[in-house]
């Protein structure tokens, strides 16, 4: 299993902490300060439009109120999601990605019930909207989403993600031909870096922020850290 082109450092949520999370500002952030990777986040809207926001309910980070998932285009593309910035569709982001050269972790994020149909639509679109396969990861989650892309888009490579681990991981990650392991740091342990480096299993780990920290995870094996903190950590 290999991931090419895989940066060691990802930033987290389109721009980190350097824009709103999940917006065209912050992917633009991190193209102007040279950043290879971003990883954001994407759901669909009540129209069914795949567009990239974090949660299923649009307070935290967005003026507006309720579902993602029951929140029409009309209304939901007009909300501000921070800083007079718009939430994107994904085909936007993705063409601005593609235009800058960025690679892309895509996370599918389903609204509840909505996995094999987040998936699906992603499935649809993606040939279209990004047609090679190198540069572009997708994980989720959400373990029918993959299979949906495992048998829809066979050719782009997909990542296995969790907090922690279960016991049976690789099992699962082997079920869904799956090219990477993603997980929380605190996850991390010898045990979960050595069956994964046997195995040859690219390990990913989220939300590191401290220099020292992400050094010390690169060092012992880890291949790959999302990060809100790009900043801090363009250097290692
Ligand atoms: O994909 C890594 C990370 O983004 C997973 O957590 O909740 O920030 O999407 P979350
Ligand atoms: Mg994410």
């Amino acid at each position: 299993m290999s991931l090419p082109r895989l940066p060691r450092i990802i930033t987290h949520r389109c721009g980190g902490s350097l824009a709103p999370e999940n917006t065209l500002a912050g992917l633009r952030a991190s193209i102007s300060r040279g950043y290879p990777g971003v990883e954001f986040d994407v759901m669909l809207s009540g129209d069914g439009t795949p567009c990239l926001i974090h949660d299923e309910t649009l307070e935290r980070t967005t003026n507006g109120h309720g579902r993602v998932a029951r929140t029409p285009d009309a209304e939901l593309f007009a909300l501000d999601a921070g800083a007079g910035e718009r939430i994107p569709r994904l085909d936007e982001a993705l063409a601005l990605c593609a235009e800058h050269g960025l690679w892309v972790n895509l996370e599918i994020k389903p609204a509840r019930g909505q996995d094999v149909r987040t998936a699906e639509t992603v499935a649809a679109h993606l040939p279209t909207l990004w047609p090679g396969t190198d540069n572009i990861l997708l994980s989720s989650f959400s373990i029918p989403a993959l299979k949906v892309l495992q048998q829809r888009l066979p050719h782009y490579r997909r990542g296995l993600l969790y907090d922690t681990p279960p016991a049976d991981w690789l099992h699962e990650l082997r079920a869904l031909e799956a090219s990477s392991l993603h997980c929380a740091a605190k996850a991390v342990s010898d045990a979960l870096l050595a069956t994964a480096s046997a195995h040859a299993v690219p390990l990913l780990c989220y939300t590191v922020n401290q220099p020292q920290a992400a050094q010390e995870l690169l060092r012992r094996g880890v291949s790959a850290i999302f990060t809100d903190r790009p900043d801090r950590l363009s250097h290692l």
